[in-house]
């Protein structure tokens, strides 16, 4: 293993030569592995040549006077953009209004997580428990008319945006299918330039765009291989933006061809829908981590869709973008045993799970839960206590007396850690009981090591409560897995 930073300048100068060969011969055996170009390769002058978009600038007056609907001006956007994704559905499936955003971690605490709800602008949809609900984030308004203004870019210009090789040009030249939109618009819906880092070819092409010769050189060894951890140190590392990219390099005036091509595309997030459509009709809540950290030069990053939510209100009346989508949780019957894992914003899912039966159990019978949930410190991060508690008392769901259980793991309060695998240890034969009953087992949380080591805390279990060996206990839960009675949804 390579561990010194010298190290690491031999390793990045033997793999690139090596990279640069392996892309090109791929690349020559066949271009269509590249849709976008071959631009994963260490891109050469002649790759260099033109952008892959062209942009055609409309007169205001030729610009058909139809007032698009929100939703169509997501869609016209998004549709256009060279970082749409081939299985996304450029148009939203609805809009959301934020109701209510409460602090749930306690002063004190070293996180900040969110319980946010919302209902539905206009058109409702319908979900399930367990399902996901992609956000199209905003970025900060000012960012984008600093970037606009640093491009020397027009904000009210109406554009459409096409690739070179099948320009959608009808016989007489026109534009024949897509409609032109604001050139602001199109910025603030499809191109990340406040938050996310671009990559070394970005770098490449700004080099040919400087006019000062220190600019220039000094992006052109960020685009060498002898640069690669400087620019990995300067740019990934720091989270530098785009827009901190640009103003670090005031000479350089790239094309908005260019920047169309290689900005990073804005992604929607995803997260774990936290409550139930029984005991929430028509509304949406959510768990949501806010993501900061400080960067080794002592910058602090916000993540973009986070600490966007945190910052709205509900007077604000904004109306966000979302699509709905089936996760990796499928919603569990209700005569399904469930053994429930959720440490942290991982409990989001199953917040929802419990409301739900909670609701179910007062027209008919329904099953046991057993629930782990974790987190740092009891005073200070135990998110939804007073629900998790109310159920577990008194016929609750997740009460002894319905069978049932909760069980907490509270991480940094003792001097040793407790996780959630620990608790699944001490509880190894309920839970084994719970398996025997032909129990699912759903894992939802950080995608760091906590799914692994669940699944290697079951896997004590089914060993020690069978006095199996821990490979065959393994395959069991594989086994589990295959059967749809073992579910994951991770992320980081
Ligand atoms: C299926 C699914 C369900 C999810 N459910 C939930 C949920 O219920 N609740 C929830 O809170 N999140 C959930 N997430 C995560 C969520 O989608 C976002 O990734 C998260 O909110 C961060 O987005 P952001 O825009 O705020 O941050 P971004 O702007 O996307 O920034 C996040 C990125 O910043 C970097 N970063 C973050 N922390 C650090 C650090 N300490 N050091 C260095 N770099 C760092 C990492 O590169 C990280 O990927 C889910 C994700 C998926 C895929
Ligand atoms: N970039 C990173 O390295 C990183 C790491 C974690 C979280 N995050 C951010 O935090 C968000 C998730 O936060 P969260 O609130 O859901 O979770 P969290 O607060 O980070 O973790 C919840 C609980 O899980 C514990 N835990 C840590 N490792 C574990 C393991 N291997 N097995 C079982 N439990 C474990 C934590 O303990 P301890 O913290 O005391 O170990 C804590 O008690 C993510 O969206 C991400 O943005 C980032």
């Amino acid at each position: 293993m390579i561990n010194t930073h010298q190290g690491m300048i031999r390793y990045e100068g033997t793999l690139d030569p090596w990279m640069l060969s392996f892309w090109s011969t791929l690349y020559q055996i066949n271009p269509e592995y590249f849709p976008n170009g071959p631009d994963v390769m260490i891109p050469r002058d002649e790759v260099i040549d033109q952008p892959k978009y062209r942009i055609l600038y409309h007169t205001q007056e030729k610009v058909e006077p139809k007032l698009l609907a929100e939703s169509d001006i997501i869609q016209k956007a998004r549709g256009m953009s060279p970082g749409k994704l081939s299985k996304e559905k450029s148009e939203p499936d609805c809009f959301l209004k934020m109701t209510r955003n409460e602090v749930l971690t306690k002063a004190g605490s070293t996180k900040d997580v969110r319980h946010f709800e919302f209902q539905f602008v206009s058109s409702t949809m319908e979900y399930e428990v367990g399902d996901v609900v992609e956000l199209l984030p905003s970025q900060n308004p000012s960012a984008i008319d600093a970037f606009i203004e640093r491009c020397d870019l027009d904000p009210e210009s109406f554009i459409t945006v096409c690739p070179r090789e099948t320009e959608n040009m009808g016989s007489r030249g026109e534009v024949t299918t897509q409609f032109p939109i604001k050139l602001k618009t199109f910025v603030e819906l499809t191109m990340d330039v406040t938050s996310a880092s671009p990559r070394r070819y970005f770098f490449e092409v700004m080099s040919l765009y400087a006019t000062a010769e220190h600019e220039k050189e000094r992006l052109q060894y960020f685009a060498s291989s002898e640069g690669r951890d400087d620019l990995y140190n300067y740019n990934q590392k720091e989270r530098r933006s785009v827009l901190e990219v640009l103003e670090d390099f005031p000479s350089v005036k790239i094309p908005f061809e260019w920047l169309v091509q290689l900005v990073p595309a804005l992604k929607p997030r995803a997260f774990s829908i936290s409550s139930s459509p029984l005991a929430h009709p028509a509304q949406v809540h959510l768990t949501v981590s806010i993501v900061s950290w400080i960067t080794p030069y002592k910058r602090t990053r916000k993540g973009l869709c986070s600490s966007w939510l945190a910052s709205l209100t509900p007077e604000q009346e904004i109306n966000i973008p979302v699509w709905f989508h089936k996760g990796s949780l499928p919603a569990p019957p209700q005569s399904l045993p469930l053994i429930l894992v959720g440490p942290g914003t991982g409990c989001a899912p199953f917040r929802g799970f419990i409301a739900e039966r909670a609701i179910q159990a007062q027209s008919s019978p329904i099953a046991p839960v057993m629930f782990f949930f974790g987190c740092r410190n009891k005073d200070t991060d135990f998110l939804y206590s007073d629900f998790w508690e109310s159920h577990t008392r008194e016929g609750g769901m997740l009460s002894e007396e319905k069978g049932g259980g909760f069980y907490t793991a509270f991480s940094r309060d003792q001097p040793k850690k407790v996780y959630v695998q620990h608790k699944i240890r001490e509880m190894s034969k309920k839970v084994w009981d719970f398996l025997c009953d032909g129990a699912a087992v759903y894992v939802a949380g950080s995608s760091t090591k906590m799914p692994s080591d669940v699944m290697s805390a079951l896997e004590d279990v089914v060993s020690e409560e069978t006095g199996g060996s821990k490979e065959v206990a393994s395959r069991w839960l594989k086994a589990l897995e295959k059967a749809g009675r073992y579910n994951v949804e991770a992320w980081s």
